[in-house]
């Protein structure tokens, strides 16, 4: 696990746009796994500068998402599917049919998580897998108590994370209760992960993950097993690490 610490959440966007758009030029038809919430929208906005300034093509690339509500049509505002067409992929090349994102309104979600999991395998799976952090410490929407060994399945959200999603919603009572969302287990395979975090609200969420036991109880905290993880962070979402080597 490296942790790569930055001065802004600006520089840690750009670095870890470089990071991704490194991988792209070395293999164009790059699986990407992406996340939504606000962490990475500098990275999709370095991205599509990339993309406008750059030559950085997405013609190839596949993309996972982590989640999506249930219930939530893809015209909803607050869907995810439309969080990411409105924040990154009608600014790129991107080819519609190269994109996934668990489809909150299918009539059997069961065979929808299932038929997820078979996507991510038919494609060979995710090469890069950009991962937020919860200020209780889940991923995607894997809750403190998510099997450490999960796959694609729905999860009902805790008290926190629906009180943190109400902001994007008029009132808490509006917020799905339930989401499809990759599991532990399924975001570990991922080849490489890249988790970001910035600001003072998520620092002791970080330690957690990265200072602390392997638990459940934090389930980012599984990164610390991952072959090739890489934790971004600001200083902010660092301040609470005990373990920094000042250069
Ligand atoms: C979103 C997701 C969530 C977020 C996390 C942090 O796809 O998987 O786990 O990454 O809730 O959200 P923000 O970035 O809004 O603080």
């Amino acid at each position: 696990m490296l942790v790569i610490i930055k001065d802004s959440y600006d520089d840690l966007s750009r670095q870890t746009a470089a990071m991704v758009a490194e991988r792209i030029r070395k293999k164009p038809d790059l699986v990407l796994g992406l996340a939504t919430g606000v962490t990475p929208l500098g990275l999709y906005k370095e991205l599509i500068r990339l993309y406008n300034e750059e030559g950085l093509s997405f013609a190839r690339v596949t993309t996972f998402n982590l989640d999506e509500y249930i219930g939530l049509p893809r015209t909803h505002p607050q869907s995810y599917f439309h969080f990411m067409q409105e924040n990154f992929f009608r600014h790129i090349d991107i080819e519609p049919r190269a994109l996934h994102i668990p489809d909150g309104m299918a009539p059997d979600i069961d065979a929808q998580c299932e038929w997820y999991e078979q996507q991510i395998a038919r494609h060979g799976g995710i090469d890069v897998q950009i991962l937020g952090i919860g200020a209780n410490g889940h991923i995607a929407f894997n809750e403190p108590g998510s099997s450490l060994g999960s796959r694609t399945r729905i999860k009902t959200l805790t008290d926190q994370t629906v009180e943190d999603n109400s902001r994007f919603f008029k009132t808490a009572e509006e917020v799905p209760k339930t989401a499809i969302t990759m599991g532990i287990g399924t975001i570990m395979e991922a080849r490489e992960v890249f988790l970001l975090a910035r600001g003072t609200a998520k620092a002791k969420a970080v330690r957690a993950a990265i200072e602390g036991p392997i638990t459940a109880m934090v389930p980012a905290s599984i990164i610390q097993m991952h072959r090739k993880a890489y934790v971004l962070l600001d200083r902010d979402a660092a301040s609470q690490l005990t373990h920094v080597f000042r250069g």
